[in-house]
């Protein structure tokens, strides 16, 4: 199941990411039997903190939901050690070598697994990099290198990047992390389609009528408008975490299921995604709440005055192929909205007009669901139609699962080699390209000003005419 002495150095330690993500997810693989006892954990961050520091940071955040679990958090916050050291110069990393190497030595590893996680901001991605590659490589064994987003700004940075790394670590080496294809009902996807005969019968231009994958959440960008500002929603979920779910819901079916297979398929589909039409979107920006209580976008100080920052985006794709072309896919985003909830919604077409359309929902969270507005006869005897849920609530039908967190089943593929479920360079250049055209036109100044929409709202008032006109129809239910 995993490999013993593996050596797992988390750089940004003593950063956000590491502490509510990072190392919760080790965690959560320890406590449930997927990390060993022998493996060996070390911090790198720039801040000089005492092993004991660290270990208080991070304790709060380590998940024990049952009494048992409790007691695996000291022997857990016991495989660390922290480093503190510079991350453009060598003296941190000759340090960290030099431990790693005593330890494997100690263990008599023969062949040294090392993983590394950069938790880092991306201006220090490449210094950490080269660093790793001169001092801390595993040359006679398995070195992998998880990256965080965002990964370059638009295409022209990203592909520098990506020019940047190539020389110091193979493309199999590399994990560049988009954590929603870790959540389990975007993993359930391929099963879902290829695995049930009248929805993969179904999944077409022929039956389909639009697809909606939606993203909303219900707190503003506070206390990271400063970081914010120069991304915007289009970069923050829309090109990756959203775009990479869409990918998943229309691809053709994979020569197999292998990692490549599946991301030459994703690489064909994103080729075959139309440009985007700059003046068939909606983009908003949201205003404080009607009742005063939360701020609006630009209240923020950390945000520059008058900022024309997107915080919500509602923005239509068609894809060029033989099954999908005339469906409307909408991906949409938003901040400060009414509820925190990302969801597909396949409509099919109606049978007939007079009865309601077939909907199949797949809820990403909160609570994993899958359910299908089925029309059937009213019960007894009338004998008119009424439509109803097919409903698999995940957590009635599978109460005893462990579900693991989007970033405990990464790290778990990444230690066992599997890219399955991380973005290939190429994959992240056709989404580049994709959105690249439209963020200079909005970010140019003959960009639209974004639609004003208050905080706790459902965005911008135009949205469901603007859905309307993309094939979506609603239901009471919607
Ligand atoms: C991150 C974005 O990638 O995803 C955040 O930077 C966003 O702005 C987050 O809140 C959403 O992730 P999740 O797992 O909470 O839906």
């Amino acid at each position: 199941e995993f490999q013993e002495n593996t050596v797992i150095t988390v750089f940004g330690a003593s950063g956000d990411l590491a502490k509510k993500k990072t190392f919760p997810a080790l965690f959560g693989l320890f406590r449930e039997g997927h990390l060993s006892a022998s493996t060996k954990i070390y911090g790198y961050a720039r801040s000089h903190l005492s092993i004991e520091e660290l270990k208080s940071r991070i304790r709060p955040f380590l998940k024990t939901p049952t009494e048992e679990s409790k007691s695996k958090v000291e022997p857990f916050l016991d495989l660390i050690s922290y480093i503190s050291g510079p991350y453009d110069t060598n003296e941190g990393f000759i340090k960290l070598n030099d431990d790693i190497v005593k330890f494997e030595k100690d263990a008599k590893v023969e062949e040294p697994h090392r993983l590394f996680y950069l938790a880092l901001p991306p201006s220090v991605f490449v210094d950490v990099a080269k660093q790793l590659k001169e001092n801390v490589y595993a040359t006679n064994g398995v070195t992998r290198i998880i990256v965080e987003k965002p990964f370059g700004h638009d295409l022209k940075s990203s592909r520098e990047l990506q020019e940047q790394l190539a020389p110091l670590f193979k493309e199999e080496e590399l994990f560049r992390i988009d954590h929603y294809l870790g959540k389990e009902m975007v993993k359930n996807l391929l099963n879902l389609r290829f695995g049930n005969q009248f929805l993969n019968s179904s999944w077409n231009k022929e039956s389909i009528q639009s697809i909606q994958v939606s993203f909303k959440e219900p707190f503003g960008t506070e206390g990271r408008g400063g970081y914010f500002d120069s991304i915007g929603i289009i970069r923050d979920v829309i090109q990756n975490h959203l775009l990479q779910v869409l990918t998943l819901l229309t691809i053709e079916p994979p020569k197999s299921y292998d990692s490549e297979s599946v991301r030459d398929e994703k690489v064909k589909l994103l080729k075959a995604i139309k440009p985007l039409d700059f003046n068939d979107l909606i983009v908003g920006q949201y205003t404080a709440s009607e009742d005063g209580t939360k701020p609006s976008y630009l209240d923020d100080e950390t945000v520059n005055p008058g900022s024309k920052a997107v915080t919500f985006a509602a923005i239509p794709l068609y894809i060029d192929n033989e099954r999908w072309s005339g469906v409307p896919i909408v991906l949409r985003a938003g901040k400060a909205l009414d509820v925190g909830k990302v969801e597909i919604r396949i409509q099919y077409k109606p049978t007939s007009p007079e009865v309601p359309s077939n909907e199949l929902v797949i809820r990403i969270q909160p609570s994993e669901a899958i359910y299908i507005k089925l029309n059937t006869k009213q019960p007894g005897l009338s004998t008119s139609s009424t439509i109803v849920d097919l409903d698999l609530t995940y957590k009635n039908r599978f109460e005893n699962f462990w579900i693991p967190e989007a970033y405990e089943s990464l790290i778990r593929d990444s230690l066992r080699g599997d890219h399955s479920n991380f973005v290939r360079d190429d994959e992240l250049d056709e989404s580049w390209a994709l959105f690249t055209p439209l963020l200079n036109h909005l970010e140019s100044d003959s960009a639209p000003a974004p639609i004003l929409y208050p905080y706790g709202s459902r965005g911008p008032k135009e949205l469901s005419s603007f859905l309307e006109k993309h094939g979506y129809v609603f239901s009471e239910t919607t």
